[in-house]
Protein backbone atom coordinates (compact mmCIF):
# COMPACT_ATOMS: atom_id res chain seq x y z
CA UNK A 1 0.00 0.00 0.00
CA UNK A 2 1.14 3.35 -0.57
CA UNK A 3 2.35 5.55 2.17
CA UNK A 4 0.45 7.68 3.85
CA UNK A 5 0.41 10.56 2.67
CA UNK A 6 -0.69 14.02 0.44
CA UNK A 7 -0.39 14.19 -3.07
CA UNK A 8 -0.41 17.41 -5.52
CA UNK A 9 -0.94 17.66 -9.11
CA UNK A 10 -0.86 21.10 -10.55
CA UNK A 11 -0.87 21.83 -14.44
CA UNK A 12 -3.46 23.41 -16.95
CA UNK A 13 -6.23 22.22 -18.64
CA UNK A 14 -5.57 18.87 -20.45
CA UNK A 15 -2.21 18.57 -18.77
CA UNK A 16 -2.70 15.23 -17.57
CA UNK A 17 -3.77 15.65 -13.77
CA UNK A 18 -6.82 13.85 -13.79
CA UNK A 19 -5.22 10.57 -15.33
CA UNK A 20 -2.17 10.36 -12.66
CA UNK A 21 -4.90 10.54 -10.52
CA UNK A 22 -6.61 7.63 -11.50
CA UNK A 23 -3.14 6.09 -11.85
CA UNK A 24 -2.63 7.00 -8.46
CA UNK A 25 -6.19 5.35 -7.00
CA UNK A 26 -6.09 2.72 -8.69
CA UNK A 27 -3.41 1.51 -5.34
CA UNK A 28 -6.14 2.71 -3.13
CA UNK A 29 -9.01 0.33 -1.96
CA UNK A 30 -11.29 2.88 -0.16
CA UNK A 31 -11.68 6.02 -2.28
CA UNK A 32 -13.70 9.55 -2.16
CA UNK A 33 -13.20 11.09 -5.43
CA UNK A 34 -14.62 14.48 -5.19
CA UNK A 35 -15.50 16.11 -8.35
CA UNK A 36 -18.16 18.15 -8.94
CA UNK A 37 -17.68 17.70 -12.69
CA UNK A 38 -20.27 15.94 -15.42
CA UNK A 39 -17.45 15.61 -17.71
CA UNK A 40 -16.47 12.66 -15.14
CA UNK A 41 -18.87 9.97 -15.46
CA UNK A 42 -17.31 8.02 -18.24
CA UNK A 43 -13.89 7.53 -16.71
CA UNK A 44 -15.66 7.18 -12.75
CA UNK A 45 -17.41 4.25 -14.57
CA UNK A 46 -14.34 2.93 -16.40
CA UNK A 47 -12.58 3.23 -13.11
CA UNK A 48 -15.00 1.36 -10.97
CA UNK A 49 -16.64 3.80 -9.34
CA UNK A 50 -20.46 4.85 -8.02
CA UNK A 51 -21.28 7.98 -8.42
CA UNK A 52 -23.33 9.36 -5.46
CA UNK A 53 -24.74 12.83 -5.15
CA UNK A 54 -25.38 13.78 -1.30
CA UNK A 55 -23.51 13.67 1.96
CA UNK A 56 -25.93 11.77 3.82
CA UNK A 57 -26.07 9.04 1.54
CA UNK A 58 -21.83 9.11 0.87
CA UNK A 59 -21.72 8.77 5.24
CA UNK A 60 -24.00 6.51 5.07
CA UNK A 61 -22.24 4.15 1.96
CA UNK A 62 -19.21 4.46 3.51
CA UNK A 63 -20.19 3.50 7.01
CA UNK A 64 -22.13 -0.02 5.92
CA UNK A 65 -18.87 -0.89 3.15
CA UNK A 66 -16.15 0.53 5.38
CA UNK A 67 -14.38 -2.96 6.25
CA UNK A 68 -15.14 -4.01 2.46
CA UNK A 69 -13.63 -1.55 0.21
CA UNK A 70 -15.56 1.10 -1.93
CA UNK A 71 -15.05 3.50 -4.89
CA UNK A 72 -17.15 6.38 -4.75
CA UNK A 73 -17.30 9.64 -6.74
CA UNK A 74 -19.15 12.06 -5.05
CA UNK A 75 -20.08 15.13 -7.52
CA UNK A 76 -21.54 17.70 -5.60
CA UNK A 77 -23.93 20.08 -7.19
CA UNK A 78 -21.81 22.87 -8.56
CA UNK A 79 -22.49 25.59 -6.89
CA UNK A 80 -19.77 27.50 -5.23
CA UNK A 81 -20.97 27.56 -1.39
CA UNK A 82 -21.83 24.09 -1.17
CA UNK A 83 -18.70 22.71 -2.97
CA UNK A 84 -16.79 24.06 -0.07
CA UNK A 85 -19.28 23.23 2.36
CA UNK A 86 -19.52 19.26 1.38
CA UNK A 87 -15.63 19.07 1.27
CA UNK A 88 -15.49 20.28 4.96
CA UNK A 89 -18.59 17.96 6.21
CA UNK A 90 -16.68 15.12 4.12
CA UNK A 91 -13.71 15.68 5.48
CA UNK A 92 -14.58 15.97 9.04
CA UNK A 93 -17.00 12.67 8.58
CA UNK A 94 -13.28 10.92 8.00
CA UNK A 95 -11.29 12.01 10.69
CA UNK A 96 -14.37 11.61 12.70
CA UNK A 97 -14.90 8.11 11.88
CA UNK A 98 -11.58 7.12 11.56
CA UNK A 99 -10.55 8.95 15.27
CA UNK A 100 -13.57 6.53 16.71
CA UNK A 101 -12.65 3.20 15.05
CA UNK A 102 -9.29 3.97 16.07
CA UNK A 103 -10.52 4.01 20.02
CA UNK A 104 -12.48 1.09 19.45
CA UNK A 105 -9.86 -1.13 17.60
CA UNK A 106 -6.75 0.38 17.82
CA UNK A 107 -5.25 2.52 15.56
CA UNK A 108 -3.12 -0.01 13.62
CA UNK A 109 -6.36 -2.28 13.50
CA UNK A 110 -8.45 0.39 11.36
CA UNK A 111 -8.03 0.92 7.43
CA UNK A 112 -6.58 3.58 5.08
CA UNK A 113 -8.92 5.76 3.24
CA UNK A 114 -8.32 7.99 0.25
CA UNK A 115 -10.02 11.77 -0.60
CA UNK A 116 -9.19 12.45 -3.79
CA UNK A 117 -10.47 15.79 -5.23
CA UNK A 118 -10.25 17.27 -8.45
CA UNK A 119 -10.37 20.79 -9.43
CA UNK A 120 -9.49 22.16 -6.28
CA UNK A 121 -9.40 25.78 -6.81
CA UNK A 122 -13.48 25.56 -6.87
CA UNK A 123 -14.21 23.80 -3.24
CA UNK A 124 -10.59 24.77 -1.58
CA UNK A 125 -10.18 28.31 -2.57
CA UNK A 126 -7.11 30.57 -1.29
CA UNK A 127 -9.04 32.73 1.37
CA UNK A 128 -9.80 31.90 5.12
CA UNK A 129 -12.64 29.92 5.73
CA UNK A 130 -14.80 30.06 8.45
CA UNK A 131 -14.70 27.27 11.02
CA UNK A 132 -17.59 25.70 9.90
CA UNK A 133 -15.98 25.07 6.84
CA UNK A 134 -13.04 24.46 7.90
CA UNK A 135 -12.65 20.64 7.95
CA UNK A 136 -10.72 20.14 5.09
CA UNK A 137 -8.16 22.05 6.10
CA UNK A 138 -7.98 20.65 9.48
CA UNK A 139 -7.47 17.31 7.73
CA UNK A 140 -4.70 18.21 5.63
CA UNK A 141 -2.50 19.06 8.83
CA UNK A 142 -4.00 16.35 10.41
CA UNK A 143 -5.04 13.55 8.28
CA UNK A 144 -2.38 11.27 8.45
CA UNK A 145 -3.02 10.73 12.32
CA UNK A 146 -6.18 9.23 11.24
CA UNK A 147 -4.66 7.02 8.43
CA UNK A 148 -6.11 9.30 5.63
CA UNK A 149 -4.34 9.88 2.38
CA UNK A 150 -5.23 13.20 0.68
CA UNK A 151 -4.69 13.67 -3.08
CA UNK A 152 -5.49 16.32 -4.82
CA UNK A 153 -5.20 18.06 -8.24
CA UNK A 154 -5.88 21.79 -9.65
CA UNK A 155 -5.13 23.92 -12.80
CA UNK A 156 -4.87 27.09 -10.47
CA UNK A 157 -2.30 26.43 -7.78
CA UNK A 158 -2.23 29.99 -6.95
CA UNK A 159 -5.78 29.82 -5.98
CA UNK A 160 -5.75 27.20 -4.17
CA UNK A 161 -5.11 27.69 0.04
CA UNK A 162 -1.61 27.37 1.14
CA UNK A 163 -2.61 24.99 3.27
CA UNK A 164 -3.04 22.37 0.69
CA UNK A 165 -0.36 23.54 -1.27
CA UNK A 166 2.35 23.71 1.29
CA UNK A 167 1.79 20.57 3.46
CA UNK A 168 2.46 18.14 0.41
CA UNK A 169 4.89 15.09 0.38
CA UNK A 170 4.91 14.62 -2.91
CA UNK A 171 3.53 16.58 -6.09
CA UNK A 172 3.44 16.23 -9.88
CA UNK A 173 3.79 19.24 -11.71
CA UNK A 174 2.51 19.68 -15.50
CA UNK A 175 2.96 22.37 -17.73
CA UNK A 176 1.93 25.96 -16.09
CA UNK A 177 2.01 29.05 -17.99
CA UNK A 178 0.34 31.87 -15.79
CA UNK A 179 3.01 33.82 -13.91
CA UNK A 180 0.62 33.33 -10.34
CA UNK A 181 0.59 29.83 -10.63
CA UNK A 182 4.55 30.09 -11.78
CA UNK A 183 5.40 31.98 -8.22
CA UNK A 184 3.46 29.24 -6.16
CA UNK A 185 5.26 26.82 -8.11
CA UNK A 186 8.42 28.78 -6.93
CA UNK A 187 7.33 28.86 -3.66
CA UNK A 188 6.71 24.75 -3.55
CA UNK A 189 10.28 24.72 -4.69
CA UNK A 190 11.77 26.38 -2.05
CA UNK A 191 15.43 27.43 -2.34
CA UNK A 192 15.33 25.75 -6.19
CA UNK A 193 12.27 27.57 -6.75
CA UNK A 194 13.01 29.85 -9.45
CA UNK A 195 14.65 26.84 -11.82
CA UNK A 196 12.21 24.84 -11.00
CA UNK A 197 9.13 27.19 -12.31
CA UNK A 198 11.39 27.58 -15.34
CA UNK A 199 11.49 23.94 -16.24
CA UNK A 200 7.99 23.43 -15.29
CA UNK A 201 6.68 26.58 -17.41
CA UNK A 202 9.04 24.55 -20.42
CA UNK A 203 7.30 21.01 -19.97
CA UNK A 204 4.58 19.64 -22.93
CA UNK A 205 1.28 17.96 -22.49
CA UNK A 206 1.97 15.05 -20.63
CA UNK A 207 5.43 15.78 -19.10
CA UNK A 208 5.83 16.00 -15.57
CA UNK A 209 8.35 16.89 -12.81
CA UNK A 210 8.08 14.88 -9.89
CA UNK A 211 8.90 16.37 -6.48
CA UNK A 212 9.40 14.42 -3.27
CA UNK A 213 11.79 14.78 -0.49
CA UNK A 214 13.49 17.53 -2.26
CA UNK A 215 14.33 15.07 -5.06
CA UNK A 216 12.86 15.91 -8.88
CA UNK A 217 12.77 13.40 -11.24
CA UNK A 218 10.85 13.76 -15.05
CA UNK A 219 8.25 11.47 -16.39
CA UNK A 220 5.37 11.17 -19.14
CA UNK A 221 2.38 9.53 -19.01
CA UNK A 222 1.88 7.10 -21.72
CA UNK A 223 -1.08 5.36 -22.96
CA UNK A 224 -2.55 2.84 -22.02
CA UNK A 225 -1.40 2.86 -18.87
N1 LIG B 1 -6.66 6.67 -23.56
C1 LIG B 1 -6.03 7.78 -23.97
N2 LIG B 1 -5.22 7.74 -25.05
C2 LIG B 1 -4.56 8.83 -25.47
N3 LIG B 1 -4.65 10.04 -24.87
C3 LIG B 1 -5.45 10.14 -23.80
C4 LIG B 1 -6.18 9.02 -23.30
N4 LIG B 1 -6.89 9.43 -22.20
C5 LIG B 1 -6.61 10.75 -22.05
N5 LIG B 1 -5.75 11.17 -22.99
C6 LIG B 1 -5.22 12.52 -23.14
O1 LIG B 1 -4.58 12.93 -21.97
C7 LIG B 1 -4.63 14.33 -21.88
C8 LIG B 1 -4.75 14.75 -20.46
O2 LIG B 1 -6.06 14.51 -19.97
P1 LIG B 1 -6.45 14.75 -18.42
O3 LIG B 1 -7.91 14.57 -18.33
O4 LIG B 1 -5.59 13.90 -17.55
O5 LIG B 1 -6.05 16.27 -18.25
P2 LIG B 1 -6.28 17.24 -17.01
O6 LIG B 1 -4.95 17.82 -16.69
O7 LIG B 1 -7.02 16.55 -15.92
O8 LIG B 1 -7.17 18.39 -17.68
P3 LIG B 1 -8.35 19.29 -17.05
O9 LIG B 1 -7.68 20.28 -16.14
O10 LIG B 1 -8.94 19.95 -18.24
O11 LIG B 1 -9.27 18.38 -16.31
C9 LIG B 1 -5.78 14.79 -22.77
O12 LIG B 1 -5.27 15.60 -23.78
C10 LIG B 1 -6.34 13.50 -23.34
O13 LIG B 1 -6.63 13.65 -24.72
MG1 LIG C 1 -8.89 16.91 -15.06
Amino acid sequence: MAKFGRIGLFGRSQSGKSTMMDRILRHHRRVILFDALPARAANAAQEGYTQITSVSDLIEAVQANYWDGFRYWFKPDDDEDYLVLSLSDISKFMVDHQNQNADRYGFDNIPELTLAVDEMADCFPNHNLSKKLNGFSRMCRSGRHSRIHLVGATQRPAEVSTKFRGQLEKRFLFNLTEPADLRAVAEMGAARGRELADAVSLLKPLEYIRMENGAYTRGKLSFPG
